[in-house]
């Protein structure tokens, strides 16, 4: 019998992985040989349980040492409306970007008045919209937007955050760096204090607090705490200035996960206690009373719980140069190493024959027609075959919602597993769904 802790790589796959009797990998008790026969591949598989122990353990870390905390899940991660559902259900709140994802978040039945909206270009039909559906709160990102929100607000009183960018570096990928001075996202320093002063005039907005977000993908917590101490002194400033307290404090999502098996972050204990302490520390200093918290995780929730299954096809093997292996997806279904490089490597498997040694080295391509169509450089996995099913960890986070359909590629199905049950809550996509739109 082969136990978990025989296979390294499996550390970071989801968190009810096993080896089954057959020698195959099994996700939620389902075994990934049978499902990819069932469902066809490339095919996305999330173990429930992961998903949700995710959600229970941010409630769970953060709300035992903080005595105020949100945690709405960013659904630009990964959306579906079966894991809106799931997170509805965890009691979590929502971190959304665009109307698009509001919409979604509605056909699922998500109540709107747990929504957050940061973006940082959102349209009037955008805010109407939040306003209409009375959002939990917009979150505004720039003086522009400030102003069209007074405007289409009217009478209607209107809940918002003012997001600051606080120019924190937060170390990690430069594409995923949000809250740095040379930014995109949220107000520049020299912003803050006409957005702050034309928000309390407005009779129409109701200013709760801030926030910010730093970035994704984060193994430190200084920069969280740094970033904390810039607002809180501020929000203490203008304490004195206009009497305003701050209500509540948006810190962002960002905490990174572990891909891979010898680069491990901090869990997320680590990172709720210095923040509750911080907060709480800071707060006692500069006489403020604690905030309501909100956290915004996406990635920690979603990324170990989703892999997926690829068919091996073409080996090719260039004597000197390397072999390449190609399988029936590629960047149409995970784009992320290709647009992050090593940032996003991931860790693969054999799911039929797990526990066979690891002796050859390959480079893991789709099918795309590209040369960037990487999945995985350099990779020593067993002497595979064609026809062998290829399970590639951590694809839960980011990779669906990247998803596009060069060459006319049709996006995978998506199951979810639980006690030895799967369930389909997106199927494949078909070249007849590619050509709806398309007029004549
Ligand atoms: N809140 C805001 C305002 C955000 O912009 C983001 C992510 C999050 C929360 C969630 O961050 P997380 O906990 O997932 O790190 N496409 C990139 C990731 C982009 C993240 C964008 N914003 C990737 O594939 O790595």
């Amino acid at each position: 019998m082969v136990i978990k802790s025989d296979i390294p790589r499996l550390a970071v796959f989801p968190q009810t992985a096993e080896v089954n009797n057959k020698g195959n990998l099994a996700i939620g008790g389902c075994d990934t040989v049978a499902l990819a026969k069932e469902y066809g591949t490339p095919l996305y598989v999330f173990d429930e349980t992961d998903l949700r122990s995710r959600c229970r353990e941010y409630k769970t870390e953060f709300g035992k040492r903080y005595p105020k905390v949100i945690i709405a899940y960013s659904p630009k991660a990964f959306t579906a409306k079966a894991m809106l559902k799931l997170v509805a259900e965890e009691g979590l709140d929502l971190d959304i970007v665009t109307s698009g994802e509001m919409s979604i978040a509605r056909a699922a039945g998500f109540p709107m008045e747990r929504i957050h909206f940061p973006g940082n270009n959102k349209s009037f039909d955008e805010l109407n919209m939040a306003m209409k559906y009375h959002i939990g709160h917009i979150v505004v990102d720039n003086l522009q937007e400030l102003d069209m929100l007074i405007k289409i607000a009217g009478r209607k009183k209107v809940k918002i955050l003012i997001r600051l960018n606080p120019g924190v570096d937060p170390h990690t990928h430069k594409y995923n760096t949000t809250g740095i001075a040379d930014s995109k996202f949220g107000l520049p320093r020299g912003d803050w204090d006409e957005a702050v002063r034309t928000a309390l005039l407005a009779k129409n907005l109701g200013v709760d607090g801030f926030h910010f977000h730093l970035g994704s993908g984060l193994f430190e917590v200084e920069p969280y705490l740094n970033a904390i101490d810039a607002v809180l002194k501020y929000a203490a400033e203008l304490k004195k200035k206009y009497n305003f307290e701050i209500r509540t404090l948006s810190i962002g999502g960002g905490i990174g996960v572990q891909y891979l098996v010898g680069k491990v972050p901090p869990p997320v204990a680590y990172f709720a206690e210095a923040i509750a302490k911080k907060i709480t520390g800071r707060c006692r200093e500069l006489k403020l009373t604690p905030p309501m918290l909100i956290v915004e995780p996406g990635r920690k929730i979603a990324a170990r719980a989703g892999m997926t299954l690829y068919t091996v096809g073409v080996i090719k093997e260039i004597p000197g140069i390397r072999t390449y292996v190609s399988t029936d997806g590629g960047i149409s279904d995970n784009i992320r190493y290709a647009m992050y490089g090593e940032f996003a490597r991931q860790e693969a498997v054999i799911a039929n024959r797990v526990s066979a040694r690891n002796t050859n080295k390959y480079t893991i391509y789709g099918k795309l027609c590209e040369s960037g169509d990487v999945l995985i450089y350099d990779i020593m996995l067993p002497k595979l075959k064609a026809g062998d099913i290829l399970a590639v960890s951590g694809s839960g986070a980011y990779s669906i919602p990247m998803q596009n359909n060069y060459n006319s590629m049709c996006r995978p199905a998506i199951v979810f597993v639980k006690d030895g049950k799967a369930r389909l809550i997106r199927r494949r996509e078909t070249v007849e769904d590619l050509m709806q739109r398309d007029l004549d």
